[in-house]
């Protein structure tokens, strides 16, 4: 079997590097494909060395451009790569344009595409993402989902149960293994050691890239002037590249790197980055993998968004969305800092993104699909079978799994009461509403 990853920006790099990391450990046979998006070497090729990753065997080298034109030339690259190297299965992950040109691409050539961190929706298309991330689960095969709640964003679309796995998200594999070696070896870069951070209290950790915030200007002054009221905190504030040409551009950049208490920092490499975080006060950030890591490390987030595709952080406790609300974030700020209590039950928010072991079960369900034939994609030559679409109520004991052998059929979705359920095998259906595919 051979897996080819297609990656392309800082997050991604972090999120695939356990998977990455796995399939070498298994000795199955892989490429990486890195189209050049990110291309700063604080934005990509530090972070190969610092999850210890090899470097990628090839780069497109898209570099910089408008969505179509970066698209564009992605779908042109990757798909000379790929008709020569016949991967079996490729990976794209999360929601950036490499995402969906993979995905299309894949799509196009017949070759199965698996979808890391499937099934998050923030329901707002006017997101790049958003168009990206619905895009690539239509052309995908095997869907690896971070939570019930994202599988459910699916089931609710029409995508069949058979093909989502809900595995948690990588990135809490990543932060346990680099977390310990960074809390061992300190803070590494030299901006950070002149910060004397160990010394430091009430850290606030600042980061923002959101093409809706940086891009637009009234909203970057709404949050510099709530920064600005902050002056409690120590505020720390790797910059985005993005963030700091439209800072320069609006004229803003040197008002904000004056105040005393705000610190401008290059993006820092991800071992510093996650000690920053978990030495973090709070977290404020309009970043997606941000607010799965300050969940995972036990750190309030304050969200510079009105909608987010990670809504179990907010339902668990430990994420509110603020915004570019001045007082939004001002008010939330002060009460996570002066009101021990409210830190605390943030604090203690449940992490949904599971255990750490994402890499490992996402392969595991690679290697089963390949045994199985499954990530051969062929016209079909059977006579379709004829199905009808059911619902009913399960007014007896009976699991998914016995329901579906007893009625050769196939759970779709879950009422339980007024709420969505996703239909886990053991999930006993008594009371239930259901809808399922019945095979004649
Ligand atoms: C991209 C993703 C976004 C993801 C983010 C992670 C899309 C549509 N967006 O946004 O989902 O959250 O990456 O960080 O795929 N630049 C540099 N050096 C670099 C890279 C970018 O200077 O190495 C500057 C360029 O001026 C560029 C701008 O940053 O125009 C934006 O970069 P781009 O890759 O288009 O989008 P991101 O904002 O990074
Ligand atoms: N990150 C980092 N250094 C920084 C800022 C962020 O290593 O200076 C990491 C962070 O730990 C997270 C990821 O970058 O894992 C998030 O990337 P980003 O915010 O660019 O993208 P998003 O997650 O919003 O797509």
């Amino acid at each position: 079997m051979k897996i080819a990853t297609i990656l392309g920006t800082r997050p991604e790099i972090i999120k695939m590097a356990p998977i990455i990391d796995e399939i070498g450990k298994r000795g199955i046979d892989q490429i990486v494909l890195h189209t050049g998006q990110h291309y700063d070497k604080e934005m990509s090729d530090n972070f190969f060395r610092d999850l210890e990753i090899p470097a990628p065997d090839y780069n497109i080298h898209v570099g910089s451009g408008t969505h179509g034109r970066q698209t564009g030339r992605m779908m042109e690259g990757i798909e000379e790569i790929l008709m020569e190297e016949k991967p079996d299965i490729v990976l794209v992950q999360g929601d950036t344009n490499a995402v969906l040109a993979g995905a299309l691409v894949c799509a196009k050539l017949h070759i199965a595409v698996g979808h890391v961190e499937a099934g998050l929706r923030s329901f707002d298309l006017t997101m790049p993402e958003e168009i990206n991330r619905k895009v690539a689960d239509i052309c995908s095969a095997m869907y690896f989902i971070p939570t019930e709640q994202s599988a459910i964003n699916l089931l609710a679309e029409g995508f069949s149960r058979k093909d989502l796995i809900i595995t948690g998200n990588t990135v809490v594999d990543a932060c346990f293994r680099h977390l310990e070696i960074s809390k061992k070896r300190g803070f590494d870069e030299e901006s950070l050691k002149e910060l004397d951070i160990d010394n430091m209290d009430n850290i606030l950790t600042l980061t923002m890239h959101r093409a809706e915030n940086v891009d637009v200007k009234e909203r970057v002054v709404n949050i510099i002037e709530a920064l600005k009221e902050l002056s409690d905190m120590n505020i720390i504030f790797p910059i985005h590249p993005r963030t700091k040409h439209t800072l320069e551009n609006f004229g803003l950049f040197d008002e904000l790197n004056n105040f005393d208490h705000v610190h401008i920092v290059k993006p820092i490499g991800y071992l510093d980055f996650l000690l920053l975080t978990s030495k973090s006060t709070l977290i404020l950030t309009d970043s997606g993998g941000l607010q799965e890591e300050a969940i995972t490390l036990d750190v309030p987030a304050l969200t510079l968004r009105y909608n987010t595709e990670r809504p179990e952080t907010v339902t668990a406790g430990g994420n509110i969305l603020v915004g570019s609300n001045k007082q939004a974030i001002l008010e939330n700020a002060n009460r996570i800092l002066n009101d021990k209590e409210f830190a605390d039950k943030m604090k203690n928010a449940k992490n949904p993104y599971g255990q750490g072991d994402a890499a490992k079960k996402t392969v595991d369900a690679i290697e089963k699909y390949y045994e199985e034939g499954i990530l051969n994609i062929t016209a079909p030559e059977d006579i379709m079978d004829s199905f009808t679409r059911k619902m009913t109520l399960i007014d007896t004991d009976i699991t998914v799994v016995e329901f579906e052998q007893k009625e050769n059929a196939l759970v779709h979705m879950v009422f339980d009461g007024d709420e969505m359920r996703f239909p886990s095998d053991e999930l006993n259906l008594k009371g239930m509403m259901i809808t399922y595919d019945k095979r004649e």
